[in-house]
């Protein structure tokens, strides 16, 4: 188990972008709050293989309810990553196994 940040460190319905080791691998990552849930994504679009933040730290759409690209809009769903419209609709982010442990959110590969 590898601990990857404070929770408080995200604020509720916030996302936060880190680096951390994935499978042995320094990868951006990136981790959304809601409430005491939270998801976890590899911060790599699969259309073009660029950040999904390409205006930094922007992760959503305007009233937050699925993650943007920032690059070509594409919509993916907060829950599962699954891009539901957009030039990549069908495909898929790579979800992380992260939960919440005491204060800290943590990953297990
Ligand atoms: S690079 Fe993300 S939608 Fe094109």
């Amino acid at each position: 188990m590898v601990e990857l940040c404070k929770l408080e460190e995200i604020p509720d319905n916030e996302a936060k972008g880190l680096v951390a080791e994935v499978d042995g691998k320094q990868r951006n990552i990136f981790i959304i709050r809601k409430g005491n849930i939270v998801f976890g994504y590899i911060n790599w679009c699969p259309h073009n293989q660029v950040l999904i933040d390409q205006i930094p730290n922007k992760f959503f759409n305007s009233d937050k309810t699925f993650i943007q690209c920032s690059k070509h809009g594409a919509l993916f769903n907060i829950d599962d990553g699954l891009c539901i419209m957009g030039p990549c609709q069908g495909e898929s982010l790579k979800q992380l196994n992260i939960s919440i442990n005491g204060d800290m959110v943590v990953h297990e590969d």
